[in-house]
């Protein structure tokens, strides 16, 4: 079953011969994301988790080009929570969610489409300090 709260499944097209993979993600449902930055994360040990932040602006699509990982998110209350593998989906996170990053496999590389260039002034480091900012927002 689909218990998906905030994430958006993006599906991946793959189209596999002899000469190899190519994969595909058409990003047309996701009306108002403009790609201005991508990074991607790799050589994880194991054990070791990324992420631990929110962003208050920023919009992120999470795609695994190899490997899994998995990502957490919540708004302060409710959760989703994915494996994300590489020739699957990816996930659009809208703004204004906390994230964890981890169980990276030891091949992952994990691709994120962002919709800002990078603004350390957007990020929310603490939970608690992200549930009042959300907390404030509901009420302002
Ligand atoms: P961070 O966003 O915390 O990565 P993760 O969520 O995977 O743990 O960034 C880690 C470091 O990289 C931090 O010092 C900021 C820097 N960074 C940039 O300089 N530019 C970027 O676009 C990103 C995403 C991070």
């Amino acid at each position: 079953m689909n218990t998906l709260n905030f994430l958006k499944k993006i599906e991946i097209n793959s189209l596999v011969d002899f000469r190899g993979s190519l994969d595909v993600a058409e990003l047309s449902a996701l009306n108002d994301f403009v790609v201005k930055r991508v990074y991607y994360i790799s050589n994880v040990p194991k054990g070791e988790e990324r992420g631990a932040h929110a962003h208050k602006s920023l919009k992120q699509v999470f795609f695994a080009i190899n490997g899994s990982f998995t990502l957490k998110v919540t708004d302060g209350v409710n959760f989703d929570s994915v494996q994300i593998n590489a020739h699957s989906y990816g996930y659009y996170l809208p703004s204004g969610f906390w994230r964890d990053l981890s169980d990276f496999s030891q091949d992952a590389i994990c691709l994120v489409l962002a919709s800002e260039f990078y603004d350390p002034t957007d990020y929310i480091y603490t939970i608690d300090e992200f549930r009042e900012w959300r907390i404030f927002l509901e009420n302002s």
